[in-house]
């Protein structure tokens, strides 16, 4: 079983991609962008305590992150070094470990140009402005890029081009993939 971490800024193509990866290589997916959103649609205690964070553009709580997942093609997680060294922590206890975090390169006006495009669609309340999808941004570049360092540490990260097709992008990340 392998335990893939997608990588990258707000609309960097991890959501379209781990779709994809799911279908080819029968990895479960979980988002937990997604995750928490159905805990608000659905109205439960987590989801109330989530909803201010994620309309915001901040992230929401380490702790209660962490004891949301389980073991998938991680998109979204984890996105601090907390949340890295908890996640190590616990797929060790398991047995398990992270096999590789893939990081899609993107730049900033080409992903502030996709969410607006989704924005229309997605009903995302997060994706409405262009104000918030900046700050998401900020937020990515202050609180979750340094991630990388931690997989990078111990020889597990890899480095993708996010620009291109979505088919040119998943050849790319299979590629990495087949070559684990
Ligand atoms: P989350 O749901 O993870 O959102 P995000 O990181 O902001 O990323 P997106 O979902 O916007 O983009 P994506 O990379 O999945 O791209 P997509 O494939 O959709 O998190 C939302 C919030 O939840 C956070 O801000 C935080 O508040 C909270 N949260 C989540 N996880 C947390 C955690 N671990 N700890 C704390 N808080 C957490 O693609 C984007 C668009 O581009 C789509 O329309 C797609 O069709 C299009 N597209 C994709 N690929 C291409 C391509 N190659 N060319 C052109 N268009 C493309
Ligand atoms: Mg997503």
């Amino acid at each position: 079983m392998l335990n893939i971490v997608l990588f990258g800024a707000p609309g960097c193509g991890k959501g379209t991609q781990a779709a994809r990866l799911k279908e080819k290589y029968g990895i479960d997916h979980v988002s937990t962008g997604n995750v928490i959103r159905e805990e608000i649609a659905r109205g439960t205690k987590l989801g109330k305590e989530m909803e201010s964070y994620i309309t915001t553009g901040r992230l929401a709580p380490d702790q209660v992150v962490i004891d949301m997942i389980a073991d998938y093609i991680f998109d979204g997680f984890p996105r601090t070094t907390h949340q890295a060294e908890e996640f190590d922590r616990m797929l060790s206890e398991q047995g398990l470990k992270v096999d590789v975090m893939i990081y899609m390169d993107v730049p900033e006006e080409e992903l502030v140009k996709r969410i607006l495009l989704r924005g229309k669609e997605s009903g995302r309340a997060d994706d409405a402005s262009e104000e918030v999808i900046r700050d998401r941004i900020k937020v990515y570049h202050e609180q979750t890029a340094i991630v990388a360092d931690f997989y990078a540490k111990q020889g597990k990260f890899a480095d993708i081009n996010g620009l291109g097709t979505m088919d040119e992008v998943f050849d790319r990340i299979c590629q990495v993939i087949d070559s684990i």
